[in-house]
């Protein structure tokens, strides 16, 4: 079940526009989990149309991942004020969507830190542990969850961008 329209199981729910759900094809035995929506992502009610979205839309593109095919999800269905990052008992209060909506999957990308450290439930170091798969059990059996950059980190640094690129041609591969 996804989450009430009027959600308040934490305080995120206070300031959002939208409730931001995830968009591509729920039953995709691949799916990309972000951090938090933006400003953008808050107004449309869709995860990743702003900036860092239309980065890993090229990325995708480049990968040869189509949006509609993988399940494109957030740790957070709402906004955090000012873009910060999601507090831990706020990805807490989500968990049970994010459950929900990641079960049976193949291969899970954590987009970025905040991602990674929801799922696998500890602190990491990027470039110790990208793009490395690792399995783990989210409540549902055991998946594969790989840790890689985050689109908005690929900004200024080609080097994350090959590394987001080549994860996303991994799962690519899993379709
Ligand atoms: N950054 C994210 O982590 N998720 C979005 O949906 C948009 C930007």
């Amino acid at each position: 079940m996804p989450p009430e329209a009027d959600c308040r199981r934490c305080r995120l729910g206070e300031a959002r526009t939208n409730i931001v759900l995830p968009c591509g094809n729920p039953g995709s035995k691949v799916a990309l989990v972000g951090e938090a929506p933006g400003a953008q992502e808050d107004l449309r009610g869709i995860p990743f149309v702003g900036k860092a979205g239309k980065i890993l839309d090229g990325l995708m593109a480049e990968a040869g991942l189509e949006r509609e095919k993988v399940t494109i999800t957030n740790t957070v269905k709402c906004r955090p004020p000012g873009n910060r990052r999601p507090k831990a008992d706020e990805m807490a209060a989500c968990r049970p969507f994010l459950q929900e909506e990641l079960r049976g999957k193949q291969l899970v990308l954590a987009l970025g830190l905040s991602a990674a450290e929801d799922l696998l439930g500890k602190k990491m170091v990027m470039k110790d542990v990208c793009n490395r798969p690792v399995n783990a059990d989210l409540g549902d059996g055991q998946i594969t969850i790989m840790v890689t950059y985050h689109p908005s980190a690929c900004i200024y640094r080609p080097a994350a961008k090959e590394v987001l690129r080549d994860a996303l041609k991994i799962a690519a591969s899993y379709l």
